[in-house]
């Protein structure tokens, strides 16, 4: 794991006061996919738990796993008693029991790729299912947008994360679902997009930048001169693209 994976800890009030938490909606499409009674979870990376309590309260019994003591503290703040709490990154998890279902929430591509798919499939019983979702929060004005790469370039370029196989931004197939479908321990995979275009305050769109792992990893002093050059370009509110791409797929 790296230094990158684990910088959320430092920032886990603010992650979970500034990220856009997850709709309902998520759940459903899991549970009409999976046309079989949900009633176990294994989450991957699960953070303060964003994800972690729209399952839970749908009556599912989540284990929640975590490399950071840290994001799993605030977690334990944000969801029920029902949930349990593994503080391990998922190439470490003990052996465990098989699961009817396994998801991971803006956190599969800080996983290791090699073994990922063996490595989710042992955790899933037969017919189990495996959720992948996320997508990046940006600012939805192209010309804001453009303002605000120019007022931030000098000290940072590329705040975005690209897809871990290399898959373009534009392909009709995303990732993980280029991997699914090649991966022979799953079938039946698809993808499906959650439209979002929230307006948060100009202040809750910095938070939110606060919490991205390009931000995190410049020094204090850059970082704020980063902010405050963005602010300075920000309107009062800002318009957002928050889709979320929501992947399924079956273990054989
Ligand atoms: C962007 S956050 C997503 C948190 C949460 N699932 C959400 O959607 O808000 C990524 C999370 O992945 C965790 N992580 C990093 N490396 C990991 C690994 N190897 N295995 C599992 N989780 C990992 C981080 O600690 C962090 O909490």
């Amino acid at each position: 794991v790296t230094d990158r994976a684990l910088s959320f800890g430092a920032v886990a009030p603010a992650y979970e006061r500034f990220r856009l938490g997850y709709p309902d909606e998520i759940v459903d499409a899991v549970r009409a996919y999976a046309g079989h009674p949900v009633r176990t979870a294994l989450e991957i990376g699960a953070g303060t738990g964003k994800a972690t309590r729209r399952f839970a309260r749908g009556g599912i019994a989540v284990t929640a796993t975590d490399p950071d003591p840290a994001m799993l503290a605030e977690l334990r703040r944000q969801v029920p008693d029902s949930v349990t709490t593994v503080t391990a990154a998922f190439e470490q998890l003990p052996a465990g029991p098989s699961y009817d279902l396994v998801f991971a929430a803006a956190s599969l591509h800080w996983t290791a790729p090699i073994g990922r798919w063996s490595r989710i499939a042992a955790r899933l019983r037969p017919g189990g299912v495996f959720a992948a979702f996320g997508g990046e929060t940006r600012i939805a004005d192209p010309a804001l947008e453009r303002a605000v790469l120019a007022a931030r370039s000098s000290l940072l370029g590329d705040d975005s994360f690209p897809a871990p196989d290399g898959t373009p931004a534009d392909s009709p197939l995303q990732w993980p679902g280029t991997e699914l479908v090649r991966a022979e321990q799953f079938t039946d995979v698809r993808q499906s997009i959650l439209e979002r275009r929230p307006t948060v305050p100009a202040g809750d769109f910095i938070g939110l930048l606060s919490t991205v792992s390009a931000y995190l990893q410049l020094s204090e002093a850059i970082r704020s001169e980063v902010f405050a050059r963005i602010e300075r370009v920000l309107p009062e509110r800002v318009e957002l693209t928050a889709d979320i791409t929501l992947h399924l797929a079956r273990r054989c």
